[in-house]
């Protein structure tokens, strides 16, 4: 048995582990896989997190209507980033997350290290997904007559925030509602009862769909690539006619770059949030029918069309109001809100994008719930997590306690996390494992030349060591805070990964887990 934490796990051995892993059928074509990238990204990242972009909060400047700026500067960072993926995706033929491919490629202690870096990337993401759900499933509530107090449909921090623009003299609408959490809150024991219940509802409900079983279909998937992209267009072209143009350019909020570059490069690493999703692409590699010509295409194409409905819905939606009242986690209602137009258009306006965010963000959350138990469940099999994660139901044939682990965890967080700190947190786990990935890229070039790349990375190792940059600078404009929770996380997973799943490890100690198979 090898003893170093390095050891690297054998393909054959990861197919022969992962159920379905052999003999998946080269079906996808170019488009599938732009659908499929397009449909994993689109969600609360431009539902949700535009208005921090715009606005700003207390650790970083607001982009202002330059916002377009930092959606064309990250695209070009991902497209780097998931070049790489692919090549690395497609190198090791069995189908799994970056995980998987990393056990096989650069040994195990790197395995874990991304692994444990996922569940930033899918749970705690989640938690920002739910959270931007909860605020406009609260504005579909109020257009079927149902009002939802502030205090149980927000977090703490914004409501002490709002509280604190009113008494600075804010007067819109958002602002006003998010206050009166504030205010109103009860105070049993003197201290405010904040509670986002909407957003761990609806987290308590994808679980019980989830350990009771469901599967990923491509059917459903094309549906919500449809539902978004129309639901976008539907607000460019409504938002169009509400533009005023002096917007983009109030010399009394600063002009179009109110902070210039530093302003536009704080803002590109939030909305990094709003273009996770597209390495999904990159998983289907052994599903492709070209992965040398399809997986580049799938991927550019899927990013350019996210990049293109991202730029012109950002210039519309900064051209409706005034960018400094745009800062709420719901900025395409607010900017419904606070814009010029017959009320009646607005209101309809308002109650279509609420119900078309409310299931574009319903899917994701879906999807990254699923995707959390699946990661738990290959690493509790390697052993490098303990075996009940790795339980399977024996009627639903799902991942059941990972499932309510994971359901658990990002439900009581979303009841009470900011979404901001947590989009934070999210993008700086994810931006750390493309730069492990792309540095993987480098490293396997030079260990492992004669593996056949069905998909090479044009212009290695340049274009990796780009990529590499690229992410690091998006990651140096998060807040100290968030570096700070990071550091914390992963050296938690380092006294676990020593405590556990060096002792534990299936390669290291040719003790087998024994699992049953998934559904
Ligand atoms: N890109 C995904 C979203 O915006 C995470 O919801």
């Amino acid at each position: 048995m090898s003893t170093s934490i390095f050891a690297r796990k054998s393909v054959a051995d990861c197919e022969a582990e992962v159920s379905h892993g052999t003999g998946l059928r080269r079906t996808l074509t170019k488009w599938h896989l732009t659908a499929l990238g397009v449909g994993a990204t689109i969600g609360a990242g431009i539902f949700a997190t535009t208005g921090t972009a715009i606005v700003g909060d207390a650790a970083r400047p607001g982009a202002g209507p330059a916002i377009v700026f930092s959606f064309l500067l990250t695209a070009v960072a991902c497209g780097f980033a998931a070049l790489c993926y692919a090549e690395f995706a497609a190198m090791v033929p069995i189908s799994g997350s970056a995980y998987t491919y990393s056990y096989a490629a650069l040994g195990e202690f790197v395995a874990w290290i991304i692994g444990w870096d996922l569940i930033v990337e899918y749970a705690v993401g989640n938690i920002g997904v739910a959270i931007g759900w909860s605020g406009h499933f609260r504005e579909l509530l109020s257009h079927v007559g149902l009002s939802m107090p502030a205090w149980l449909s927000t977090d703490y921090r914004s409501a002490h925030d709002a509280f604190n623009a009113v008494a600075a003299g804010a007067t819109d609408a958002p602002t006003a509602f998010l206050a009166s959490a504030w205010s109103a809150a009860p105070r049993p024991i003197g201290f405010p009862v904040i509670v986002n219940l909407p957003a761990a509802c609806v987290v308590f409900l994808m679980t019980i769909i989830l350990v009771r079983g469901i599967k990923e279909s491509a059917s459903f998937n094309n549906w919500m690539v449809i539902l978004k992209i129309a639901i976008i267009l539907f607000f460019i072209a409504v938002g169009a006619f509400l533009i005023q143009p002096s917007n983009w350019n109030d010399a009394s909020l600063g002009g179009f770059a109110p902070n210039g570059f530093a302003g536009v490069s704080a803002a590109a690493a939030i909305i990094f949030f709003a273009y996770i999703g597209f390495d999904a692409v990159s998983t289907a590699a052994e599903e492709a029918e070209n992965p040398a010509r399809d997986m580049p295409f799938g991927i550019i194409a899927s990013l350019i069309i996210c990049t293109v409905l991202y730029v012109l819905l950002s210039l519309v939606l900064t051209g409706m109001a005034p960018w400094k009242q745009l800062g709420t986690p719901e900025p395409m209602i607010t900017a419904l809100q606070l814009a010029n137009g017959p009320p009646v258009l607005l209101n309809a306006s308002r109650f279509i994008i609420a119900l078309g965010a409310v299931i574009a963000m319903g899917s994701v959350l879906l999807v990254f719930q699923m995707g959390q138990p699946r990661i738990f469940f290959s690493m509790a099999r390697d052993g490098l997590l303990p075996p009940f994660l790795a339980k399977v139901h024996p009627r639903f044939r799902t991942p059941w306690v990972g499932t309510i682990i994971t359901g658990t965890f990002v439900a009581t967080f979303a009841a009470f996390a900011n979404i901001a700190e947590v989009v934070d947190l999210t993008n700086i786990g994810t931006l750390f494992a493309f730069v492990l990935v792309s540095i993987g890229v480098i490293v396997l070039r030079r260990t492992d030349p004669d593996r056949p790349r069905p998909f090479r990375v044009p212009g290695a190792p340049f274009t990796p060591l780009i990529s590499v940059a690229a992410c690091l600078y998006l990651m140096l404009q998060l807040p100290r805070v968030t570096w700070i929770r990071f550091g914390l996380w992963l050296a938690a997973g380092l006294v676990i990964y020593f405590l556990y799943g060096y002792r534990h490890s299936v390669l290291r100690t040719g003790k087998r887990v024994v699992v049953d198979e998934l559904k």
